[in-house]
């Protein structure tokens, strides 16, 4: 990227900062998986020994693990702080007491979750590699259950999600992993694309007809920058990698994700004008992290802080928590941070990029 560009982009920001309009929120409706998990698959109790609940995950701002899949805060946790809103609460850790701890939203994504149910996997032959059954359907039952305990009347329920911020997802990736680390094909995998879309324009219309009015709905990342990615389908021919040294083949599946579920949402726009339906571009931001890290010092753009080795130090059978496994000197100087989830320093990034306007449009 030249200097002419690089102002260009800042401008951009700039100019897109100044004339932001939110007069913000005070509520928080998360659904997805473990890019927005703040504890809810631990709490589930679904896995005997998760690593995600011991050291060194959280060991940078927390101090302590929480259940999220990283070394500090989320995309979420970052949204959260802008808006001058506490962490969100997993709901599985205040599903009894909702009334006096979701005042200000909680969340409902899961760790290893699916966009499409369980069942489907399970139809498939492929369900035993879950990690939950927790899909987004199930997320909608805990939101309706959450609502009737906070408003009954419309006239309530309509006061009580008037400043209320939605962020379906992001969901679906898991859906792709789970297929593609058993051996799924690109070409037999984009015949899943339109389901998985349909099932997360679904959940939005579910939560725009309970009441929803701004809904960001989050696209996939790079799958072929991540170290996961990068370790199972290494390869010699050198044209399969693009400039950054990702896998070209599996960003261009995220994109057709993408370009699918965009073109969703301008259906959707058209069914609910009065809805601020956001597409939150985690593709171009993400992006940004493997394309200019020197610039965002980030020292390793690919390769893993936690793992077990490798070229990309992620190794399957000694992954990060696992015996065999190390965590690097400066997490902050890292983008990915176990070999899937990436580190508080690029979740900070990309949420930047999210508030800013820069890579939601509308913008939040
Ligand atoms: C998910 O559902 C399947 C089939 O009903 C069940 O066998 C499995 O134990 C469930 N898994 C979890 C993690 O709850
Ligand atoms: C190498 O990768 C490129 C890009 O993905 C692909 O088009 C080509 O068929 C591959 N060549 C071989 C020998 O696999
Ligand atoms: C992966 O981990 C296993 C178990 O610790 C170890 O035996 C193996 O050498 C590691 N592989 C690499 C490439 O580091």
């Amino acid at each position: 990227m030249n200097m002419v560009t690089l102002f260009f982009l800042f401008f951009c920001v700039h100019t897109r900062l100044s004339a932001s309009t939110s007069s913000g929120y005070d509520k928080i409706f998360s659904f997805g998986d473990s890019i927005a998990d703040t504890g809810n698959l631990l709490h589930s109790g679904a896995l005997a020994n998760p690593v995600i609940g011991s050291l060194p995950y959280g060991e940078t701002f927390f101090n302590h693990p929480t259940g999220r899949c990283s070394n500090g805060r989320l995309i979420i946790d970052f949204i959260a702080e802008k808006y001058g809103l506490p962490y969100l609460p997993p709901y599985l850790q205040v599903a009894k007491s909702l009334k006096s701890k979701a005042k200000h939203g909680v969340n409902f994504a899961v760790a290893g979750a699916t966009a499409l149910d369980a069942q489907f996997f399970y139809d498939q032959g492929i369900g035993g590699i879950l990690w939950t059954n927790d899909s987004l359907n199930i997320q909608l039952g805990w939101f309706k259950r959450l609502k009737s305990s906070m408003c009954t009347t419309k006239q309530e329920c309509d006061s009580y999600f008037k400043r209320s911020l939605f962020m379906m997802g992001e969901i679906g990736g898991n859906d792709y992993n789970y297929a593609f680390f058993l051996g799924g094909t690109i070409t037999k995998l984009k015949r899943m694309v339109p389901l998985v879309v349909e099932t997360i324009i679904s959940a939005t219309s579910i939560v725009i007809e309970e009441g929803a009015k701004e809904v960001v709905v989050p696209g996939n990342f790079p799958i072929g920058c991540s170290a996961i990615y990068l370790t199972l389908f290494e390869t010699q021919n050198k044209t399969a990698y693009d400039g950054n040294g990702c896998l070209k083949a599996y960003n261009a599946f995220s994109k057709y994700h993408n370009t699918q579920l965009k073109l969703a949402l301008e259906t959707l726009r058209q069914k609910y004008p009065r809805v601020r339906i956001i597409y939150a571009d985690y593709y171009g931001a993400a992006k940004a992290l493997f394309h200019i890290p020197h610039h965002l010092r980030l020292e390793n753009a690919l390769s893993a802080c936690c793992g077990g080795g490798g070229p990309y130090n992620f190794n399957n059978t000694a992954r990060c928590g696992h015996i065999g496994s190390k965590v690097c000197e400066d997490p902050s100087t890292y983008s990915n941070w176990d070999g899937v989830h990436l580190t508080e320093t690029a979740y900070r990034h990309i949420a930047t990029g999210l508030l800013d306007g820069t890579f939601t449009s509308p913008p939040i």
